[in-house]
C-alpha cells in the first residue's frame, strides 16, 4: 500500500461523510476494530475515509489506527456542532484553529482543562492545512448555500454562511440545554462551537506529529432547542457542506 501523502477523511457520523463516500475512486473497505475504513481516490489523490464514531474515545482509538494502520499524512475532520459564540449562526461555519476537551478536570492537582502530562489545555491544529481548509471554505460553500432548496433554507433560517475561525471546546456531551450552553460560554468565553471528537483527534495528531484541520458546520445553538431537526439537517445542509468543502480541497 502506498501510504504517502495519505490523506484522511474523517466524520462522526454517516450523513457527514456520505457525499465524500459516494465519489470515492477504486475504493477498498477495510474493517478495523469494528470501523469501515475505505481506502481509495478523491480527484487522483489517495485518501482513507472513515466514520470515527461518537465522543472522544471513539475519536482517540479511530485516529490512532489512521494513522498507525493507514499511514495518514493529514487529517481532515468534517461534521457538525452546536454554536456558542455570539454570532455563530446555524448554517455558519467554524474552522478549528485550537480545540480543548471542555469535560477535562483534574483539578486540583491540575488547572482545569489542562490535559494531565502535557502542560496544556489547548492543542492548536496545522496552520497550512486549515489555510488550504479556508480556501475550500471560501470556493466551495456560497454554490452550496445558493444551490439549497428553499424549503431546506427556510425550515432552518439559514442565511449566506459565515466562517468563524479559533477555539473548539470538545467533550463527551451533547449539549442541549441554555443552562450548561451559558455555563461554557462563561468558562471559556472565547469558544466558538461545542462538539464530542475534535479535540480527541487534535490530542493524538500531537502525540503523532501528525497535521490535522477541523471544519464544523453548525447545526444548532447548543440550547433546548438542539435536538430539533438534527437528523434532517445532516442529511439536507450538513452532508452537502462537506462534500462541497472536501471536493475543492482534494481538487487543488
Ligand atoms: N454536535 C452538534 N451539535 C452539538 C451539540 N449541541 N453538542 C455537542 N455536539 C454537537
Amino acid at each position: 500500500m502506498n501510504t504517502t501523502n495519505r490523506t484522511a477523511l474523517v466524520s462522526a457520523l454517516h450523513d457527514e461523510l456520505s457525499g465524500v463516500l459516494a465519489v470515492l475512486s477504486g475504493a477498498q473497505r477495510h474493517v478495523v476494530a469494528g470501523r469501515e475504513f475505505w481506502v481509495g481516490e478523491l480527484h487522483g489523490q489517495p485518501v482513507v475515509a472513515v466514520l470515527s464514531g461518537i465522543g472522544k474515545v471513539a475519536a482517540a482509538t479511530t485516529a490512532t489506527l489512521l494513522i498507525e494502520r493507514f499511514g495518514a499524512s493529514r487529517i481532515v475532520f468534517t461534521g457538525v456542532a452546536g454554536g456558542l459564540g455570539p454570532g455563530v449562526r446555524v448554517g455558519d461555519l467554524v474552522l478549528a484553529r485550537s480545540l480543548l476537551q471542555h469535560d477535562m478536570d483534574a483539578s486540583p492537582l491540575f488547572p482545569r482543562h489542562e490535559v494531565p502530562g502535557y502542560g496544556r489545555a489547548r492543542f492548536d491544529t496545522d496552520p497550512a492545512l486549515s489555510d488550504a481548509l479556508e480556501l475550500a471554505c471560501l470556493r466551495g460553500l456560497e454554490a452550496v448555500a445558493r444551490d439549497l432548496s428553499p424549503a431546506t433554507r427556510e425550515a432552518f433560517g439559514l442565511h449566506t454562511p459565515q466562517l468563524h475561525q479559533g477555539l473548539i471546546a470538545s467533550g463527551d456531551r451533547f449539549v442541549s440545554s441554555q443552562t450548561e450552553s451559558l455555563r461554557l460560554q462563561t468558562e471559556l468565553p472565547d469558544a466558538l462551537a461545542v462538539e464530542m471528537e475534535g479535540a480527541a483527534f487534535a490530542q493524538v495528531c500531537h502525540d503523532w506529529q501528525v497535521p490535522l484541520a477541523v471544519l464544523r458546520t453548525i447545526s444548532d445553538r447548543a440550547d433546548d432547542t438542539a435536538h430539533v431537526d438534527f437528523p434532517r439537517f445532516l442529511k439536507e445542509v450538513a452532508s452537502q457542506y462537506s462534500s462541497a468543502v472536501l471536493n475543492s480541497l482534494m481538487s487543488t
